[in-house]
């Protein structure tokens, strides 16, 4: 068979050692061949692909970002989109199947082309580990990490000054990532989107933490917003959809503690350095063997679905389970961390 492989939405450690485990497993064990669509579905809709030989893969796992590079291209726009448009360019090239490798927007895509009929099977993708049907993504483990070695760093000068740090991680929707650095880091409150607070009860935490002679950490998820919806809006405002704007969250956060409580309060953003660089041992690991796993799916031609990591195992699932619900936070694990708070 040939196989074309394609990385789309936002990048994330480990997509090259999927790319690696995928291409080896191919091609020692069916003689497989492959291509690479060049930036996600736009190299499917422009017919812009390149050939990826097992020499290409070496030493690949431990490389971070994408030798595909990835864009945020909606399949179905544009002059080669659709799903008739692709097979043509499929058939064209006599490729017989695609994996993806992506998170809801690629996965939504995929698995709307294989409802009309073309060959598709996905590999979730996200380190923010939003997406259902699978236990943990790869790029989560190192995201944490990354987020993990700031919260340390942070923590030494926040005591050395006696000040209030704010340190907001990635999580649009979701708050795995500051949940599990916050606990890692043994932060003093963690601020996710799936629980909402008011700044009085960030503020109480703050205070405890003051009072009891130590320097305040708290991190907070991009998405997360306060009960208090007025004084969250007042910097930065609702976008278009009617929701408070994304980003920003750490820097509306500490002038309002500093104000509060008179402690001397800094934010500090991570942002894309979550996503960057070598991915961990552990997420090399998941990815190769996601990536291995995709082609068992393609050669069973079980169209339509996503390999996905059930507690130790790997599993295939419909796409459709994935899509379209979000893996939050439980109540339960967010209790769990609440405890250690203040
Ligand atoms: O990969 C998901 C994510 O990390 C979100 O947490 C974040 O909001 C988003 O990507 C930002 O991505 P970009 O800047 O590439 O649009």
């Amino acid at each position: 068979m040939k196989i074309g492989l394609l990385t789309s939405g936002g990048d994330c450690p480990g997509l090259n050692a999927v790319i690696r485990g995928a291409v080896l497993k191919g091609v020692i064990s069916h003689d497989a061949e492959f291509v690479g669509f060049r930036k996600g579905w736009k190299g499917v809709v422009e017919g812009d692909f390149m050939p990826i030989e097992r020499h290409d893969v070496r030493g690949l796992s431990k490389q971070g970002g994408t030798i595909l590079g990835s864009s945020r291209t909606n399949p179905f726009e544009g002059e080669g989109g659709g799903p008739e448009n692709i097979q043509r360019m499929l058939d064209e090239n006599g490729i017989d199947a695609i994996i993806a490798i992506g998170g809801e927007g690629t996965l939504t895509a995929a698995r709307r082309l294989t409802d009309a009929g073309l060959n598709i099977v996905g590999v979730p993708k996200t380190i923010d580990n939003d997406l259902a049907a699978t236990d943990y993504s790869f790029g989560f483990d190192t995201a944490v990490e990354i987020a993990t070695e700031a919260i340390d760093r942070l923590r030494t000068t926040a005591e050395s000054h006696g000040r209030c740090i704010v340190v907001e991680v990635m999580g649009r929707h979701v708050g795995w990532i500051a949940l599990h650095s916050g606990m890692a880091g043994g932060a003093h409150a963690i601020l996710i989107p799936e629980q909402p607070q008011s700044i009085d009860q960030i503020c109480e935490w703050v205070e405890s933490v003051r009072d009891r002679g130590r320097a305040p950490l708290v991190v907070v998820a991009e998405g997360f917003h306060l009960t208090d919806m007025e004084e969250a809006h007042s910097h930065k405002g609702l976008d278009a959809f009617n929701r408070p704007r994304l980003g920003g969250i750490a820097e509306r956060l500490a002038p309002m503690i500093e104000e509060r409580t008179g402690i001397e309060s800094r934010d500090t953003v991570l942002g894309h350095i979550q996503r960057g660089g070598a991915p961990s041992a552990y997420d090399r690991v998941l990815a190769t063997r996601l990536g291995m796993a995709a082609i068992d799916a393609v050669y069973a031609r079980a169209w339509g679905s996503m390999v996905t990591l059930r507690g130790t195992d790997i599993k295939t699932v419909s796409i459709a389970e994935a899509v379209g619900t979000l893996n939050v936070v439980p109540d339960a694990r967010y209790d769990e961390a609440r405890i250690l708070f203040g």
